[in-house]
């Protein structure tokens, strides 16, 4: 199927080299140049694992293109995938979308039918307003255009995007037309039926079943991705509403994970107390969840809440930090992470980005390690002033980290730091205080290799 792509963000370039794999003919569109130069030598703008060697495989059919003009006449489909940040008041701003949506309906050829996909997160009556900017279009330019709108959310979480793309839980498709459907099940058929050759970096899950595709009417779909963000960033919330409470009854949260989770109506997975969620999706996305209820001036009180006790634990973390060390005045603490999860080096919204501005804050230095993610975090960090920048240093050497520190904090649970030599970092450090704010290691291990540990509801 020929598909044009507008956007080639996270889930822009995902989709985009996931399709062409499994043999559409994709052409992407993306006014960013350093973007496009990036892409035209065959190099992923995005860090994504297994992202640049599957773009080096679709490499000779994928096309990228800053014009809009050259992809969507001859698509069949065509899919926006651009960013909606958020607005001061969290709401999220849809006028890329928009954009690109008038951008397509002024190249569309008349009487041609064109499906156009809304992939971008978008507040619920979206898809609506698309087709009214296209119908205002063709009729500005006086043509009888033929397109069928539909809702299709995206689901790929970052670090695990391409298995999540290859082999989803499920599709979900809202469209009013019957022909969008039969197109977007048509473009999905070698998922839905699992006919392709797994690439392989990406074995196809031996307990992986065939994921139904779900249709329904476009305001619902766009519902199901702010639903199904907001829940989970809630089932973590709450985890750490009772981490905390555990801390106060000397309970241990990961035993109650463990025993909850059992319970095959709860489940055991997004139920790891810690410093709970950052990223692009969570906060941006229940904050526009907020903003939609509060145009119909509905209460959303849980939601709320799940925020509340979301950023509550980024504060925690540095409450914990004070009691140990009694202030935090000259002390130098050393930050193991900076992503907001490991396998990707994003950092926005980190819980990482606020712990260090509130050390620097209150007059600590502050050493802080990432595998990758450095580049990024110096970059937001960087329009401090310039006493904390004197007193905020990056190293590339795990090791260097805890040299004459007064505390270690684990932000970030990359795999490297499940494998930490503590001993070794312990012996460097002024006073060996380790505060794992992912529960990465055992109480009793990291004692026994001379750490006095703080974690995250366990005491
Ligand atoms: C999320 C959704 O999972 C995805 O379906 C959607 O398309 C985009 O938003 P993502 O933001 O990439 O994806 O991250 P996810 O893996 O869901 O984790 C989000 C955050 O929750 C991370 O900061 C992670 O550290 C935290 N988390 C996750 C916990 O604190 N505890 C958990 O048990 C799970």
């Amino acid at each position: 199927m020929k598909i044009a792509i507008i956007g080639t963000g996270y889930v822009g370039l995902t989709t985009a080299v996931v399709l062409s794999y499994l043999h559409h003919d994709v052409t992407a569109v993306d006014k960013d140049e350093s973007k496009l130069s990036l892409l035209h030598e065959g190099k992923s703008p995005i860090h994504e694992p297994g992202i640049q060697n599957l773009l080096e495989e679709v490499w000779h059919t994928i096309r990228f293109t800053p014009n809009v003009a050259e992809a969507v006449p001859g698509a069949e489909l065509i899919l926006i995938a651009v960013g909606t940040p958020p607005k001061k008041n969290g709401e999220a701003d849809t006028r890329h979308v928009e954009q690109a949506a008038r951008e397509v309906a002024q190249v569309c050829l008349p009487n041609k039918h064109y499906t156009l996909v809304v992939k971008s997160t978008v507040p619920i009556g979206t898809n609506q307003r698309v087709a009214e900017v296209v119908e205002n279009v063709f009729s500005e330019r006086g043509i009888r255009g033929n397109i069928s709108v539909a809702s299709n959310p995206e689901f790929l979480q970052e670090g695990l995007a391409l298995q999540g793309a290859f082999y989803p839980d499920r599709i979900v498709v809202g469209a009013n037309s019957e022909e969008a459907v039969d197109t977007l099940r048509r473009l999905y058929k070698p998922i839905l039926e699992q006919t392709f050759d797994p690439p392989s970096e990406f074995p196809r899950p031996p307990s992986y079943h065939l994921p139904p595709m779900m249709t329904t009417d476009p305001n619902s779909a766009e519902m199901i991705k702010y639903a199904a963000n907001t829940f989970l960033a809630l089932k973590i919330s709450f985890i750490n509403e009772i981490a905390g409470l555990c801390e106060e009854v000397a309970a241990d949260v990961t035993e109650v994970a463990r025993g909850i989770g059992l319970d095959a109506r709860i489940g055991h997975r997004f139920l790891r107390a810690g410093l709970g969620w950052g990223g692009s999706c969570y906060p941006k996305d229940t904050a526009a969840l907020l903003g939609v209820a509060a145009q119909s001036g509905y209460k959303m009180p849980i939601t709320e809440a799940a925020r509340t006790v979301n950023f509550r634990q980024r504060k925690r973390i540095v409450e914990k930090l004070r009691e140990a060390l009694s202030t935090l005045e000259g002390k130098t603490v050393g930050i193991l992470g900076l992503a907001f999860k490991p396998n990707t080096d994003d950092i926005r919204e980190a819980p990482a980005l606020d712990i260090i501005r509130e050390l620097l804050a209150e007059g600590a230095a502050v050493r802080a390690h990432d595998p990758i993610a450095i580049t990024n975090a110096r970059q937001a960090l960087s329009q401090r002033d310039d006493t904390h920048d004197s007193r905020l240093h990056f190293t590339e050497d795990v090791y260097e980290l805890p040299y004459d520190a007064d505390a270690l904090v684990l932000v970030t649970e990359w795999d490297l730091y499940h494998r930490l030599e503590l001993r070794r970092l312990a012996k460097q450090m002024k006073t060996p205080i380790l505060i794992d704010g992912r529960n990465v290691y055992s109480p009793e291990e990291a004692r026994a290799a001379g750490f006095h540990y703080i974690g995250v509801g366990r005491t």
